[in-house]
């Protein structure tokens, strides 16, 4: 399974490195097979142990190979830590950003040219989940136009967005409706994320067609990150 961390804008370029050293650590005791993806801030990237099956990720870059573009990070710079996973369309860039479903669409088909993974978040606002499953699945939908849903290297995270940082989780049936939806038409495979905490993994990770998680606040606790890996072996065994 996809345990991922967003570390969002917390943790400096020395504490995490101590969090990635910690969780590597973590991995090689205990022989986990969970595949680790932890998307720090850019200023954090940096060359990490590849021989284990943690990934660092980077959370947003401009969708050029370098250039002019004061204040953005483009591929050249996530090449040089041999980054090879990237979070696009995360609800906080849609949102809080304002980045449109055309620049993230432009996004993804940088991303795609590089042959990389793409952690593709969509999500639904509560007035849209308030109308019922097809108005979220339409949502969904839009929120996927312009991206080649073929894409062999994509994973598509279900997050919504009034569930994103706030402590409440959508409900396992919620969840299992939209990933049912979602999997009759893309193969990727489907990550939920929203209040994904130690408390509710493993229901979450036993919904059908989930296959993993995105997690936010509640990673940024080494403790609870390593008990959550630890909860999906436990599920496998
Ligand atoms: P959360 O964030 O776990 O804090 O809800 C999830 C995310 O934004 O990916």
């Amino acid at each position: 399974m996809i345990i991922a961390s967003n570390f969002k804008t917390n943790y400096t370029r020395k504490s995490a490195r101590a969090f990635i050293e910690a969780v590597q650590q973590f991995i090689h005791t205990t022989h986990s097979t969970q595949e680790v993806r932890i998307y720090t801030p850019a200023t954090a990237l940096d060359s990490f142990d590849a021989n284990t099956l943690l990934r660092v990720g980077a959370q947003n870059f401009y969708p050029v190979q370098n250039g002019s573009f004061t204040g953005e990070i483009g591929f050249e710079q996530l090449e040089e830590f041999h980054i090879n996973t990237v979070l696009i369309g995360h609800s906080e860039r849609r949102h809080i950003l304002k980045e449109t479903q055309a620049f993230i669409a432009q996004k993804f088909n940088f991303a795609k040219e590089k042959a990389i993974e793409i952690v593709y978040c969509v999500g639904e606002p509560r007035e849209i989940r308030e109308k019922g499953i097809d108005a979220v699945m339409a949502y969904l939908w839009e929120q996927l136009e312009g991206i080649d849903i073929g894409y062999t290297h994509l994973i598509v995270a279900y997050e919504p967005v009034w569930a994103i940082g706030t402590g409440l989780t959508a409900s396992n049936s919620d969840i299992e409706e939209v990933m049912a939806r979602l999997q009759a038409k893309l193969d990727s495979p489907l990550l939920y994320g929203g209040s994904v905490k130690v408390e509710n993994i493993k229901d979450i990770l036993s919904i059908p067609h989930c296959s993993g998680v995105l997690v936010g606040t509640a990673s940024w606790d080494i403790k609870a990150f390593c008990t959550m890996i630890q909860s999906a072996d436990q599920l496998e065994q």
